[in-house]
């Protein structure tokens, strides 16, 4: 048995219990550096301020806006509408998830450098990375309960390989034969975070297939719904911030309902059990592997046997100028093999990379090719591809 634990390196820094609020002169200092943002040689905000270390940068320069301790100030006194998604740092099962990057990036940028409100100004040309950073890691300490896994470790989606984070988001992937009888499958799925380390999935297959007398018909196949249990997350952060190393293991249970026509080759008709477990190690450069072993159970074994499956996916992610655009090549390996005596084992290679559409990051494409090595008979070349919407981080048409 795993031992349910989470480990951090971030101290915890004490809360300090007094509230300092920026005075009017060091708000006047803050728009005079931030109006001189455009310029290389604007002065360091901080070193203007006479602050150092990440709470003393954060209380002179932050908490006229994000309160004392980034819970936000009242709504009256900050002089600007908060949008929905104004952040609370102290409240664990917002700003966990969070990547400490995309705070970079916020921070850096402004606002809209992931698509927020532009009243988030740009710090980047009057705070130092070093500086941000430090910042960053006072507001990490401010969610003291460390059950949720971080942010960091939610690693970019393979299209095969599931991955051990529990996300909140819809994915719609699609399969189509590239050579040989046309086939088209796709699925729906559907995720939802519950509570610090669990997940809710629920998948709806559909699939095209050409009729033996001809002609093409479609129908939905048997829906799973599952639970994923995060049992294990570990992140070390070294500097800067924005580059962790760590990993995160999960088990999933599921049960597959003969929701497809099976008459008509849609699904098994019979109920059925699912159950895996997924791991993923995060290194240096934002360089990853995951890995995702599991078994199909259907109940009566006679009809459908059982199945065993072994993926793993290797990635390196790409930020466009160091906080932008992501760009994800990875390269997964599939194994499927069918339990009954004599079977063999499928294996099948997929290159294929991801890319975030949104600037906000939460609205993502993959593509990619999968190419059998063995048992080609039966088994098409497929083009591989998913789209997925992360709603935790906001609603389809934001964050542009
Ligand atoms: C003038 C007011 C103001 C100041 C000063 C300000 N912020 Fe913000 N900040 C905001 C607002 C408003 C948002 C929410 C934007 C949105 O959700 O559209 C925000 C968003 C953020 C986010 C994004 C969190 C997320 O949801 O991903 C981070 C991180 C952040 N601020 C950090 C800081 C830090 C650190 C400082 C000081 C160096 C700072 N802010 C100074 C107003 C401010």
């Amino acid at each position: 048995m795993l031992a349910d634990r989470c480990t951090f390196v971030d101290n915890a820094v004490p809360m300090n219990s007094v509230a300092r609020w920026l005075t009017a002169l060091q708000f006047g200092l803050l728009l005079v550096g931030i109006g001189g943002a455009g310029a290389a040689q604007a002065t360091n905000l901080a070193e203007s301020l006479g602050v150092k270390g990440g709470q003393a940068i954060f209380e002179a320069t932050c908490s006229g806006c994000h309160g004392a301790h980034g819970g936000g100030t009242d709504p009256h006194q900050a002089g600007f509408e908060r949008p929905d998604t104004f952040p609370h740092f102290p409240v664990c099962d917002e700003s966990q998830p969070e990547s400490t990057r995309t705070w970079a990036a916020v921070i850096r940028g402004g606002g809209p450098a992931r698509g927020f409100s532009p009243i988030m100004p740009a710090f980047k040309d009057v705070l130092t990375d070093a500086q941000i950073a430090e910042v960053i890691d006072y507001l990490r300490s401010q969610c003291v309960d460390r059950s949720w896994p971080p942010g960091e470790l939610n690693v970019p989606r393979s299209i095969v390989t599931e991955k051990a984070f529990t996300e909140s988001e819809w994915v719609l992937s699609t399969a189509t034969n590239a050579r040989g009888a046309p086939g088209f499958s796709s699925e729906l799925a559907y995720e939802h975070m519950l509570g610090a380390r669990d997940q809710l999935e629920v998948a709806v297959p559909f699939e095209w297939q050409q009729k033996p007398e001809g002609g093409m018909q479609g129908g939905i196949g048997d829906t799973a719904v599952g639970i994923k249990h995060v049992f294990y997350a570990n992140l070390r952060r070294t500097l800067p911030t924005w580059e962790a190393t760590g990993s995160i293991f999960a088990l999933q249970g599921e049960v597959v309902l003969p929701t497809g026509r099976s008459d008509a080759g849609f699904g098994t008709g019979q109920l059925g059990f699912g159950v895996f477990g997924a791991f993923n190690h995060l290194f240096r450069h934002d360089t990853f592997v995951s890995l995702q072993g599991g078994l199909d159970l259907p109940l009566h074994a006679a009809d459908t046997p059982r199945a065993a499956f072994l993926r793993g996916a290797l990635g390196k992610s790409h930020y466009e100028s160091g906080f932008g655009r992501m760009w994800t090549p990875m390269l997964e390996l599939s194994g499927n093999r069918v339990l009954v005596p004599g079977a063999v084992t499928d294996w099948d290679v997929i290159p294929e990379f991801q890319v975030t559409l949104s600037r906000r990051q939460h609205v993502r494409l993959a593509l990619g090719y999968l190419v059998p090595l063995n048992n080609t008979g039966d088994r098409p070349q497929q083009v591989l591809a998913y789209v997925l919407w992360d709603w935790f981080d906001g609603a389809l048409r934001e964050g542009w």
